[in-house]
């Protein structure tokens, strides 16, 4: 896509996360409908549901031909990454926007025949957003982000998944020990601004396609290194333990990681 295109696209979608940021505000007072999904930690609401389908709604009116992978269903059944293909995580850390109505975002990537084109992050509450990509560069609520500082895993903050922590699994228990700290904060959009801001030295957690598509972007749009933990390449309709971080600590998780 031409440059004055992405720009064109940013425009537009920054347009969608003022409307989001209006409605969620606004919901926030009224009778919130909450149900449980796979478990009493995993909820969907009302307000989850409304804001994919506006998402959907605003991606079919720009592109009918767009493939959409969202969360809670709204989008198509995707199967392959041929043409464009949006991923929409419409509230990211439903637990927290039910619980504390704080620390949730709202994330949306588009990838082009697999190929990484744009990604938008927002903080709901702090209207604050982290967007762009490759080939357009990456803004923090319009200005551009500045490069980041290589610091290893000793040097600086990690965050980590609380139930990987918790079930000791992937090794983060050794990752949490050998970093000079590490914070947990139950949204994968909040965790993923706190690193791309230069506040965290990366960011581990099993998660699904829409929970990591726009970190993973504009992680790598920045100069941060990407992966899999267990060193795979990162399938982007599956779900798995992805990693982004600066380029230090990564090498210094990957070789805690090769001596469990
Ligand atoms: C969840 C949050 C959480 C992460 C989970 C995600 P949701 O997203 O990002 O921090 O650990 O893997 O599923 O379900 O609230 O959109
Ligand atoms: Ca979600
Ligand atoms: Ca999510």
């Amino acid at each position: 896509m031409h440059v004055n295109q992405l720009k064109k696209l940013d425009q537009t979608v920054l347009s969608w996360l003022d409307t989001v940021h209006e409605n969620v505000l606004k919901r926030l007072n009224q009778h919130i409908q909450i149900d449980m999904k796979a478990s009493p930690r995993d909820l969907v609401t009302n307000v989850d549901r409304e804001t994919e389908q506006f998402y959907v709604s605003e991606i079919r009116r720009l592109n009918p031909h767009a493939k959409i992978l969202g969360e809670e269903g709204f989008g198509d059944a995707v199967t392959n990454l041929t043409g464009q293909v949006w991923f929409v995580d419409p509230i990211d850390g439903t637990m927290n926007f039910v619980k504390q109505h704080a620390e949730f975002a709202t994330m949306l990537a588009l990838y082009e025949d697999g190929k990484p084109v744009m990604a938008w992050i927002m903080d709901v509450m702090n209207h604050d957003i982290i967007h762009g990509g490759p080939d357009y560069g990456v803004f923090h609520n319009g200005a551009p982000l500045a490069k980041i500082t290589d610091e290893g895993l000793s040097e600086g903050l990690l965050i980590v998944s609380g139930a990987r922590l918790l079930y000791e699994q992937y090794g983060l228990p050794e990752l949490a020990k050998a970093a000079l700290g590490y914070r947990v904060y139950g949204s994968a959009g909040i965790s993923y601004l706190h690193v791309l801001t230069g506040r965290a030295i990366g960011y581990v957690s099993k998660m699904r396609p829409w929970d990591y598509a726009a970190g993973v972007l504009l992680g790598q749009a920045l100069g941060f290194k990407v992966g899999k933990i267990d060193d795979q390449p990162i399938n982007m309709l599956s779900s798995g333990t992805v990693l982004v971080a600066t380029q230090q600590a990564y090498r210094d998780i990957m070789t805690i990681e090769r001596d469990l």
